[in-house]
């Protein structure tokens, strides 16, 4: 397999030109003042993964987060769930995402909200964290590891990260019990762009990489996603990413949902001592 991501791949996928100025355009066309935006204001367009803010709150709370945690966000996107855990939680949080657009946008938006004090964003590879000389308590990480096949690498890496006794906190799409998945994904055209496991089989590559469990949620039920496309704002990110894509996207997504096909976790492990 090879040892880093493929970059190019990876943001031609995911990316898009002038992210930041297109979310503003959309809220602003939906009546909101984008001169006095909130975190809550944001949250449909920033948060880029199912359940929205309610699944990072809850998450947050699951790793226990408090005031001074430092966090680093692996794949963090345009930032929502960061600057969450900054202003709801008092965080510290390093964002790192492989999609340029994302980060640049990202910067922007933590700065409109004045938290860049409290939030950094960079460009970087989960598969080749570079973090030397910085220490975190936490390692995050959102509806990232989807496209990334080997998982091995990608969670011995977090490992790296972290002294023991941090955390890694984890909400992750997974394969369900119900084979196979319906394309498209939010995540993957097709097969070739969409790595899952079924949850025990990632609770024991994580395991392997020197964590142990604290707690492991199905959460498919509690946090579901929308089931028509139709429920979905113009400011929404998933419809500003993926436009007439969406569709498809959202009728597959509760297809797999909904015959378990698709399960959706949240975990909190802690990393051992040796
Ligand atoms: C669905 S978005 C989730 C973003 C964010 N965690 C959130 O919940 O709002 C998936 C993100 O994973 C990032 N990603 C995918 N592969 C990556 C890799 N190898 N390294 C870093 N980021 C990656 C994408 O660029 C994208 O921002």
């Amino acid at each position: 397999m090879p040892t880093t991501s493929d970059a190019r791949k990876t943001n031609t996928y995911w990316g898009r030109d002038a992210l930041d100025a297109r979310i503003l355009d959309a809220l602003a066309a939906a009546g909101k003042d984008v001169n006095a935006l909130t975190i809550d204001d944001l949250a449909p367009a920033d948060q880029f993964h199912s359940g929205g803010k309610p699944a990072t709150l809850r998450l947050a709370r699951l790793a226990g987060l408090k005031p001074g945690t430092r966090v680093l966000d692996v794949g963090g996107g345009l930032g929502g769930p960061a600057r969450t855990l900054a202003s709801e939680f008092g965080c510290r949080v390093t964002l790192v995402d492989l999609t340029e657009s994302y980060v640049r946008a990202g910067a922007a938006l933590t700065a409109r909200l004045g938290l860049a004090d409290r939030v950094t964003h960079r460009v970087g590879d989960a598969l080749a964290l570079d973090v030397e000389g910085q220490a975190f308590d936490v390692v995050w990480t959102q509806n990232s590891g989807m496209n990334i096949g080997d998982k091995e690498r990608l969670y011995a890496g977090f490992a790296g990260c972290l002294g023991p006794g941090a955390l890694l906190a984890l909400q992750e799409p997974m394969a369900g019990p119900v084979e196979p998945v319906v394309y498209p994904l939010m995540w993957a055209r097709d097969a070739s762009m969409s790595f899952l496991r079924v949850p025990e089989e990632m609770r024991a590559v994580i395991e392997a990489a020197g964590f142990r469990p604290r707690a492991w949620e199905d959460v498919t039920l509690e946090l579901p996603g929308p089931s028509a496309a139709s429920a979905i704002p113009a400011y929404a990110i998933q419809r500003i990413v993926m436009g007439d894509a969406l569709e498809e996207i959202t009728r597959s997504g509760a297809r797999n949902r909904e015959e378990r096909r698709i399960v959706m976790m949240q975990g909190v492990f802690e990393r051992s001592s040796a």
